[in-house]
């Protein structure tokens, strides 16, 4: 996961609009996904599908990663997405997104278009990564299995709205907790899609809020998954980015600490530091284990972009 680049926000860009394609370029989310499905009318994705590839071609998207969502494989447009797509701006695209995966069949499918369109266009094979969204009950029994599916799985990512739907969900607002019932409505399904995304190694997102104008409720929602591991969550609103990109990096206090976490462990374990196994920072005490989730926090920090205010000297120990 180490080589991934950060998804703490992740924009929904539908790319039936032009100006929202523009927009997009001047907003600070980690990654846009350019959307061929359910923001895209059916009259409207032949011309969306050329809007994203003069998009994608036409730069300017910075260091954000460039994803464009294609339509599930139970409808007739996946194959014609994908190749418009990936023939037309493949080498100016990051991944594609595949909604509503329902078993590790559909993402080896996709694997293979992509690596003969890869071959016929000159691009390397395999340069092009998948996230697949687990939105169905058949989804997420198959989640294991769908993320050791291929290579270039990069994010498996929660899709709330067809999830409720899927499974009959009495709720009204998506993604959100319900004031009817007592503890969190999405823990089980968020913890299986994170320990599928753990064991494989790669990133687990969080869908969408709706209810764009509510902030503090996004920021709600977002912390939920956060403390439990996600990498990210989806942005719908411009509003919504500020709020993730800082949910999902640590904060500040927290880097610091686990760089001197893992500056005292490696001091402790050195010849110079006695070779200890264990040692005291302040008053904690730590060991292998607490500098492996130093690791974790260090690496979403960096990831991030933050810069240590204070650093490690031996007498702290
Ligand atoms: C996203 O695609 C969702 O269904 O929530
Ligand atoms: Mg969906």
């Amino acid at each position: 996961m180490a080589d991934l680049r950060p998804r703490r926000s992740c924009l929904a860009v539908p790319g039936s609009s032009p100006r929202f394609l523009e927009k997009a370029k001047s907003l600070s989310s980690d990654q846009v996904f350019l959307d061929l499905e359910d923001a895209c009318a059916p009259l409207a994705k032949p011309g969306a599908r050329k809007n994203i590839v003069a998009a994608l071609n036409e730069g300017g998207w910075g260091k954000r990663l460039r994803v464009v969502r294609v339509n599930d494989w139970t409808t007739h447009w996946t194959y014609r997405d994908v190749i418009e797509v990936v023939e037309g701006a493949g080498a100016n695209l990051d991944c594609i997104m595949l909604p509503k995966v329902a078993d590790a069949a559909q993402v080896q499918a996709l694997d293979i278009l992509l690596t003969q369109i890869e071959k016929t266009n000159g691009l390397e094979v395999g340069r092009i990564g998948i996230e697949a969204q687990i939105e169905t009950a058949q989804g997420l029994i198959n989640v294991n299995d769908i993320a050791f599916a291929s290579p270039r799985i990069e994010a498996i990512i929660f899709g709330p709205a067809d999830f409720m739907a899927s499974i009959n969900m009495k709720s009204l607002v998506v993604g959100a907790l319900h004031p009817d019932y007592p503890g969190d409505p999405f823990h089980y399904i968020l913890m299986q899609i994170l320990m599928a995304a753990r064991a494989r190694g790669v990133h687990a997102i969080d869908g969408p809020f709706l209810q764009v104008r509510d902030v503090a409720a996004f920021e709600e929602v977002a912390k939920r998954s956060a403390m439990l591991g996600f990498d990210g969550k989806w942005v719908l609103h411009p509003g919504q980015i500020d709020a993730a990109n800082q949910i999902y990096a640590p904060a500040q206090a927290d880097y610091d600490h686990a760089e001197l976490i893992l500056d005292a462990y490696d001091h402790a374990t050195s010849e110079a530091g006695g070779k200890k196994g264990s040692a005291m920072l302040g008053d904690e005490m730590i060991d292998e284990a607490s500098a492996k989730m130093a690791l974790v926090i260090a690496g979403k920090g960096r990831a991030a972009g933050l810069e240590r205010t204070s650093s490690f000297s031996p007498s702290q120990s």
